[in-house]
């Protein structure tokens, strides 16, 4: 039986470097196919999307995923459009949403909130988001972006830079990177450095040095992946004001990169990347972005499909 089946995805944590390359394989094999086979895949299958926060990609690239392999999705994509607003509990939605859904798909404020749901749900759950803790699937989406577009992800050297402290996507990359050989720069604002509390689970899996200058790393790089600063999750915006802005990858940046490093980011993104570069060969965040759509239709095919596709 193929591991996935039927599986939740709550964290990359639970994943070793075989089940990811496994994931990567499916992804390969998905892009290769031809779409009227494509079709079958999934077909007559639902997926159940419910968002208490924003999303225009991770929502709409699992939906495009899923009717890429035949399936169809429903759900809440605004959570002030349901009966949430009239006090009823995540617990009740998720039993609801798994009864007309095959496969669920939770973003939430709150961390831990996906691994709740997947105790409520007899339907597999997917995390889109949890809180400022995790999101898996744009993990996969990373690392499939670096091994396509610089064939590998062993031996590299990552900087990921901008908010550390409440860029979930952070964590899930750093924990996938975990499983390879890599050095990683972290480059942040002295407020926005890593967690204290992820810190150590951090370090039992990769080495990594902090810093607040890029200018120190960036000639070095094969990989610079670029962060928002998260306002929403500021407690006093005053805060937030201090360090907004505080990098900006420019062209003039760009010219003291190595000519093939790339330049990721997991969008949206504000101010942080200057729209110039958006037509250099080394900006791939739009690429990043088509490989959601191919990785989640991997994910979905193999978790729907108990003998894989
Ligand atoms: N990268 C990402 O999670 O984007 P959205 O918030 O638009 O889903």
């Amino acid at each position: 039986m193929n591991e996935f089946y039927q599986n939740d995805i709550i964290s990359i944590k639970d994943y070793n470097k075989e089940q990811i390359e496994k994931i990567f394989v499916a992804t390969d094999k998905i892009m290769q196919l031809n779409p009227s086979d494509r079709r079958e895949i999934c077909k007559g299958k639902t997926l159940g999307y419910l968002f208490y926060e924003p999303s225009t990609r991770t929502r709409l690239s699992f939906d495009a995923a899923m009717a890429s392999i035949g399936g169809n999705s429903l759900g809440i994509a605004d959570v002030l459009s349901s009966s949430a607003q009239k006090g009823e509990s995540l617990a009740d939605t998720v039993r609801i949403m798994s009864i007309y859904s095959d496969i669920l798909i939770l973003r939430h404020t709150l961390d831990g909130s996906s691994r709740f749901a997947a105790e409520i749900s007899d339907k597999p759950v997917i995390n889109a988001g949890s809180g400022t803790e995790e999101h898996p699937t744009q993990a996969i989406q990373d690392l499939f972006t670096i091994k396509k577009e610089k064939k590998k992800i062993d031996g590299l050297k990552i900087g990921i830079i901008g908010d550390l402290k409440y860029g979930r996507t952070v964590y899930s990359l750093l924990y996938g990177l975990g499983n390879y050989d890599v050095d990683v720069r972290l480059i942040s604002p002295e407020s926005l450095r890593i967690r204290h509390d992820s810190i150590y689970e951090i370090k039992k899996r990769l080495d990594f040095t902090e810093s607040t200058n890029l200018e120190e790393h960036i000639d070095d790089l094969d990989v610079l992946y670029v962060t928002r600063i998260q306002k929403e999750r500021f407690p006093d915006e005053e805060e937030y004001l201090k360090v907004k802005g505080s990098y900006v990858v420019g062209l003039d940046l760009l010219k003291q990169m190595k000519d093939d490093s790339i330049i990721l980011h997991p969008l949206p993104r504000i101010d942080e990347i200057s729209p110039d570069v958006d037509k250099t060969k080394n900006a791939k965040y739009f690429e990043q972005a088509e490989y959601g759509k191919h990785t989640r239709a991997a994910l979905l095919s193999m978790i729907l499909n108990e003998n894989g596709f």
